[in-house]
């Protein structure tokens, strides 16, 4: 059936900042697909923290590209649009879900899941068939959107994980599969210390900012630090190790949307190998109240709207 000139609800915000207060709530024409795209109907989206700093203009001018503008990137990876009951994407990008994957489950996967997935396999080179050796592995912020995945696909690959979040959080991150939690509001936690002394072969750090002499006496003596927010202190370690051609290195992380990693996420679910914790869901009417939740900063897992 052509949705040709239909309208529907979407959420959009017309110019930087105000967060949630800048939400609004629209009907506009459901967009029409361009060569190469399909028109998809939304069953659910996640939030990324990515959709409100962009909302804050922390890719201005790039992104948005115009405004108004719907926001949300969780449906295909795409930059934006989600928020809404239809959007477009690239077919090249679009995963079919299978019926045993729930959409809310599929929707946490294209940033969260793939951020995960790259740093451990890309970034790090893990193999998460277990055929590769035995690494320690740190993730920071275990309990948060990328950090859940991160130490279940760590598990995966048959990896010692230790792991930090918040005290509310440690038995659910012990759930996950995290072999050692610390909490982060403890000196070990802040010191990222293992409680049984390992040195790390590879850090995920999904946490805010850590000065680099915190990681580096954690580290062992080829290890590295994937940094999936990196600032400019951050990208300057990166420049300094790398010239320095020292053992121990930053390597800063921006997920690359790639339908065949998608893919492969999708059937590690179906599978039952790995799953999307979500923290809540919120219908599209309170789109403003998911928003807040994220900017917040204090998820357990994924925030989901449904249209
Ligand atoms: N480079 C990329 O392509 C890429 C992709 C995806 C995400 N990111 C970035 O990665 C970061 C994490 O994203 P996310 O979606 O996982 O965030 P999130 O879901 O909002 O993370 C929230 C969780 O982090 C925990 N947390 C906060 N501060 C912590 C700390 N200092 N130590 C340990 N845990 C802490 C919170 O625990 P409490 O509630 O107990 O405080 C909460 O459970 C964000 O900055 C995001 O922008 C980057």
């Amino acid at each position: 059936m052509s949705m040709a000139g239909k309208l529907m609800h979407a959420v959009q915000y017309g110019g930087y900042g105000r967060g949630a207060a800048g939400l609004k709530h629209v009907e506009v024409q459901v967009p029409s697909p361009s060569k190469g795209e399909v028109l998809i109907k939304f069953e659910a989206i996640s939030l990324n923290q990515i959709d409100w700093k962009i909302q804050g203009g922390m890719v201005r001018p790039f992104l948005p590209r115009k405004f108004p503008f719907i926001p949300a990137t969780d449906v295909s990876g795409e930059a934006g649009g989600g928020l809404a009951e239809y959007g477009v994407a690239s077919e090249k990008l679009t995963v079919h879900r299978p019926p045993e994957v729930s959409a809310a489950e599929c929707a946490g996967l294209p940033i969260a899941g793939l951020t995960a997935h790259m740093a451990l396999t890309q970034s790090f080179g893990m193999k998460l068939d277990k055929s590769g050796p035995h690494k320690n592995i740190l993730i920071t912020a275990a309990s948060g959107g990328v950090g859940q995945y991160a130490v279940q696909l760590a598990k995966l690959g048959n990896a010692h994980v230790t792991a930090t979040c918040g005290a509310r959080n440690v038995g659910f991150v012990k759930s996950l599969g995290a072999d050692e939690v610390i909490d982060y509001r403890t000196p070990e936690g802040a010191a990222l210390k293992s409680p049984s002394g390992k040195k790390y072969d590879a850090v995920v750090h999904c946490a805010p900012a850590l000065p680099w002499s915190v990681f580096k006496q954690n580290l062992s003596t080829n290890g590295i630090v994937i940094d999936i927010t990196p600032g400019p202190w951050a990208m300057w370690t990166s420049v300094m190790t790398k010239l320095t051609c020292s053992k121990k290195r930053m390597v800063p992380l921006l997920v690359e949307v790639k339908d065949e990693n998608l893919r492969y996420l999708v059937e590690l679910v179906r599978d039952g190998k790995l799953k999307t914790v979500i923290d809540s869901k919120f219908p599209l009417a309170k789109a403003e109240e998911a928003w807040a939740k994220s900017i917040e900063g204090h998820a357990t897992g994924k925030i989901i709207v449904k249209p």
